[in-house]
């Protein structure tokens, strides 16, 4: 096996990560990942499309914080690293920029952890998202992080993989409670909203097809994903779709909404 896959790594089964690595471009994916990917694309040619899209929001969003005076991230559902990571964009505009990283997905944890050795101002931590309270005390995150000044949450294509079961909306309202004001929050987030009717029964399609990978698909309208941002002041152009978000070059259009709010 290559020296990249962990040991706890589940071969039987896609995962979202891995798939979304495949999506990029990249070479961090199994069989089983390609498979369940390439089904997907069947049903939805600009999943590559989309996929590159999102990163391009990241990115757009990541420079907007810096330029907020923001220097310290935690980068929530983090994934595989691929080209523009966060720590990269954050560091070229502040070099003293800090970054944790967290995924639950074994391989985006250990190659995580593999690019940063030699970057003291960056780390990765296999943690789940839905545990806030698990993050937020992890000693890893708190050697990294100080709480007590501004810090930009980042939640990038991740919470469309927590189902309502595990109450979403109250895990980032715990975060968001752990914050210092000042800071802000970034959502994207896929949605079926505003699309037509053959749309929306790919979109179903593709959702059917990640119910067999480790994390379900959850498209939420754009009410739903606004409601993410309840204590926030959502700052211009308000939660909008993905290549309306502060332009800055032509993105696939993409049916996930996107924001960015600042804690007051
Ligand atoms: C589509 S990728 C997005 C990666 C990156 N945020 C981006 O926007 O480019 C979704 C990531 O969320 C991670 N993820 C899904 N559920 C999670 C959870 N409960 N806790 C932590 N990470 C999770 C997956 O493992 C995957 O790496």
């Amino acid at each position: 096996m290559d020296p990249w896959v962990p040991s706890s790594v589940d071969l039987s089964r896609p995962s979202v990560a891995r798939m979304y690595d495949y999506f990029l471009g990249g070479s961090h994916n199994f069989a089983v990942d390609r498979d369940a990917a390439k089904v997907i694309e069947k049903i939805y040619p600009g999943m590559a499309g989309a996929a590159r899209a999102n990163r391009s929001f990241l990115r757009r969003a990541v420079r907007y914080l810096c330029g907020q005076g923001i220097d310290q991230f935690l980068d929530l559902g983090s994934g595989i690293p691929t080209v523009g990571n966060v720590h990269e964009i954050a560091q070229n505009i502040i070099p003293t920029a800090r970054v944790a990283y967290v995924d639950v997905e074994p391989v985006a944890v250990a190659h995580s952890v593999a690019l940063l050795a030699g970057n003291d101002r960056a780390i990765a931590v296999q943690a789940d998202l839905r545990d806030p309270d698990a993050v937020l005390n992890s000693p890893a995150v708190n050697n990294l992080l100080d709480f007590s000044r501004p810090v930009g949450v980042l939640l990038a294509a991740a919470l469309h993989f927590v189902p309502d079961t595990d109450n979403p909306h109250t895990a980032v309202a715990r975060y968001r409670d752990a914050l210092a004001p000042g800071s802000h929050l970034a959502i994207s987030h896929g949605s079926l909203e505003g699309i037509p009717q053959d749309s929306v029964t790919n979109g179903e399609r593709v959702q059917a097809i990640y119910q067999r990978t480790d994390a379900q698909l959850v498209l939420r309208t754009k009410g739903d994903i606004t409601r993410f941002f309840d204590g926030f002041d959502i700052v211009t152009p308000g939660v909008v779709l993905l290549p309306e978000w502060r332009p800055d070059s032509d993105d696939a259009y993409i049916t996930a909404y996107v924001g960015v709010g600042r804690k007051p």
